[in-house]
């Protein structure tokens, strides 16, 4: 069976939760740079100015071929109890009819159930099949490699 991790990652997070998971799993990279300025104060502005546009954002790659994949994780960073903009994109641009997959979010306090929710919806509108979902929370760094292994530790069935 072969597996890709979708994700964008602002800082790190989100990269890092993709990371473990491709070492588990020998799944595929498909990493989604956004090529707005996300930088800094930035990210706010320009999240909040995306929100106002419908959160249309440029992103590369376009697109991502998942024909050869049997099962997608897909990640991101929860952006105002929603998903990054990054990420709305690709899986409208994404065909997920016949795929199992996993989604995950990570975030600092709150909002994370309605992003899964969010995240959830649109793969499903997309023809996904969701298999399972978590959150992770990066409020506390040290504690963020130890939540990280606890959550993953639940997927080795998956
Ligand atoms: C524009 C923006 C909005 C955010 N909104 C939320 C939020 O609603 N709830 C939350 O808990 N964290 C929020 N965060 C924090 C990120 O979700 C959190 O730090 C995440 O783990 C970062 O992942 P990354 O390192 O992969 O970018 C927000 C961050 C940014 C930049």
């Amino acid at each position: 069976m072969k597996s890709a991790v979708i994700y964008y990652s602002r800082t790190g997070k989100t990269r890092y939760v993709a990371k473990e998971i491709e070492k588990m799993t020998d799944a595929t990279d498909m990493e989604i740079k956004d090529l707005t300025n996300r930088s800094g104060i930035s990210a706010y502005i320009s999240y909040a100015m995306d929100i106002f546009d419908n959160k249309i954002t440029y992103i590369e790659p376009k697109h991502v071929d998942i024909t050869d994949y049997d099962k997608i994780y897909i990640g991101t960073p929860v952006w105002g109890s929603n998903v990054a903009p990054a990420i709305f994109e690709i899986i409208n641009r994404t065909d997920f009819r016949c795929k199992d997959v996993v989604t995950y979010v990570t975030f600092k306090g709150a909002g994370e159930i309605k992003a899964l929710d969010v995240l959830n919806n649109l793969v499903r509108q997309k023809g996904g099949n969701i298999i399972k979902s978590f959150a992770i929370s990066s409020s506390d760094v040290n504690e963020f490699t130890f939540n990280t292994r606890r959550a993953l530790k639940n997927l080795e069935n998956y």
